[in-house]
């Protein structure tokens, strides 16, 4: 009894802290410090175990606003691998798909879904590949996964999960991943891809001249938009961010061809159109499922139904936090300049364009509900926004009903939680439990408060991954 309630006390603190606190990750061994801001004396050692058992039950606790009381009664069978199983109903029809490798193309909206796809494997507690340094936002570099460059699962274990940045590389990814891997990535149409990828990364100071030639008031990516032959090899990485590393930087920024670099043509091909059908084609072999960013809820339902998911395992909530979709910066684009720069990133036109059709295709053959699925599926996400955002006057969770395409279930504030927190919080949580799972170095994870998060040298850090599309 005494056990219980202590245990009780550290998972209400643990969930205080999960709500209030920031979280940070440093490298080497493995303690878990919690610091709340309030009461700077309290510094607690809490064993990761608790904290893991307590974070997985919540995720298969359905209907309770007075969950934490559950899950400690629960903790016992949660602790169980079946616990997975209670999330994936299976009822016959189709066994849910639990190996996917997604390519994260940059600024394709491609944070929401990798950092679903984190959700899941959490959930679901698959293999999710992770790399070696604790919190990076990439695996291996431009086409290159070494074998330091992620942890390795115990036992030779493959990946079912890959999320992470990384171009694509058939041959690696063949080694790595489980068999029966299915591959997914995300398109954007090109011309909005440039323009939010310059506004982001202010790709424009890569460019010697170019803000000085782009007249006040006007996007600069305009003034490259005009002639990006002339400026494509006056482009320095280096000067884009001249403080962050130039590895990071070659990752994360690119101008011409972006999409089809992330998934794997070499750049000494981008005016070869026969490598360039050739790649094409590759892409369409491997890939058979394409999220299209234009057409989100469409690309999300297709894909729950591809891989058997659930309504539960495709949330995610808008508003404050979706800046991965939403795209403000807006510039006056000419005909001409739209077909210059067609024509220069024919690559990935061409990629866009044969998988924008091909999408529509395979929307056209889903069954007739399809559409309805879709607007059931917007609906919930906005009433799950709308309570997510609420949590100052929320009460209680917050119920998706049953419905022909999903099972009830409940949002409660840790799933807001979650649904809000990106690749750090994953990070750590997945490492703690890979700690436990027989994982070797996989780092020290330090969970602290927002007062010390202000230390200089690391927020700088935090920044810069924080910067990442
Ligand atoms: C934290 O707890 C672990 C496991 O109980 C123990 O091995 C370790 O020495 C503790 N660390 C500190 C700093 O108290
Ligand atoms: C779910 O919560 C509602 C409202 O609190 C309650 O009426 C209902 O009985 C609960 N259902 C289950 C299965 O616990
Ligand atoms: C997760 O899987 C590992 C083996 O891969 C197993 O040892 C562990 O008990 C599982 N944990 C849960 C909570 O299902
Ligand atoms: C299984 O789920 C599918 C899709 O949600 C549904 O159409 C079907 O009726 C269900 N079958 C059973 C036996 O519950
Ligand atoms: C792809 O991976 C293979 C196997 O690791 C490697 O030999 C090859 O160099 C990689 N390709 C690129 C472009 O990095
Ligand atoms: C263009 O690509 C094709 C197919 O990869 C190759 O056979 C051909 O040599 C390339 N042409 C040039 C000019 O590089
Ligand atoms: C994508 O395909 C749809 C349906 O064919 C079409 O209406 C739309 O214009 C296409 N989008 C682009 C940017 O080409």
């Amino acid at each position: 009894m005494q056990g219980t309630r202590l245990l009780g006390a550290v998972f209400l603190l643990l969930l205080f802290l999960m709500m209030t606190s920031f979280y940070d990750v440093q490298r080497n061994g493995l303690t878990m410090i919690f610091m709340d801001a309030s009461r700077p004396q309290l510094k607690q050692n809490v064993s990761h175990h608790i904290a893991l058992q307590d974070f997985q039950s919540q995720a298969s606790v359905t209907n309770s606003t007075q969950w934490d009381v559950t899950l400690l009664s629960d903790t016992k069978d949660m602790t169980d691998a079946s616990s997975v199983a209670l999330s994936i109903p299976s009822n016959g029809t189709c066994r849910p798909h639990v190996n996917v490798a997604f390519m994260k193309v940059h600024k394709c909206g491609s944070s929401l879904i990798f950092h679903m796809l984190l959700r899941f494997g959490y959930e679901h507690n698959l293999t999710v590949a992770l790399p070696r340094q604790v919190g990076l936002e990439f695996i291996g570099s431009l086409g290159t996964i070494k074998d330091d460059d992620y942890l390795h699962p115990p036992g030779g274990k493959r990946w079912n999960i890959f999320g992470h940045h990384a171009f694509y590389n058939r041959t690696r990814f063949r080694q790595l991943m489980a068999p029966n891997t299915r591959y997914v990535a995300i398109l954007r149409e090109p011309l909005q891809r440039v323009q939010s990828a310059f506004n982001y990364f202010r790709i424009e100071k890569g460019f010697p001249g170019l803000a000085k030639q782009t007249p006040k008031g006007i996007a600069p990516v305009t003034t490259y938009l005009d002639r990006p032959k002339y400026w494509d090899p006056l482009f320095k990485v280096e000067l884009v961010s001249p403080n962050k590393p130039l590895a990071l930087m070659r990752e994360h920024v690119c101008v011409r061809n972006c999409m089809a670099r992330d998934l794997g043509l070499a750049e000494r091909d981008y005016d070869n159109h026969t490598a360039v059908e050739e790649f094409v084609r590759g892409i369409e072999n491997d890939f058979k499922t394409m999220l299209i960013l234009e057409y989100l809820p469409e690309s999300l339902i297709l894909l729950k139904r591809r891989m058997c998911w659930t309504l539960r395992d495709i949330i995610y909530t808008t508003g404050r936090h979706s800046r991965n979709v939403k795209y403000t910066f807006k510039a006056s684009i000419t005909d001409k300049m739209k077909s210059t720069f067609y024509e220069h990133n024919y690559a990935d036109v061409l990629l866009y364009t044969r998988f924008n059709e091909s999408f529509h295709r395979q929307i056209s053959q889903e069954s007739a509900d399809f559409q309805e699925e879709v607007n059931h599926f917007r609906r919930v996400i906005s009433d799950v926004s709308k309570y997510c955002l609420s949590s100052k006057t929320r009460k209680g969770n917050f119920v998706v009903e049953k419905s022909r395409w999903n099972d009830a279930f409940s949002v409660g504030s840790l799933l807001c939680v979650q649904l809000r927190e990106h690749r750090t919080y994953w990070d750590k949580f997945l490492r703690l439990r890979y700690r436990q799972t027989g994982y070797k170095d996989v780092g020290k994870v330090v969970v602290h408060s927002k007062k010390s998060r202000r230390k200089p040298k690391k927020s700088r850090k935090r920044r810069t991954r924080r910067k990442r599309g």
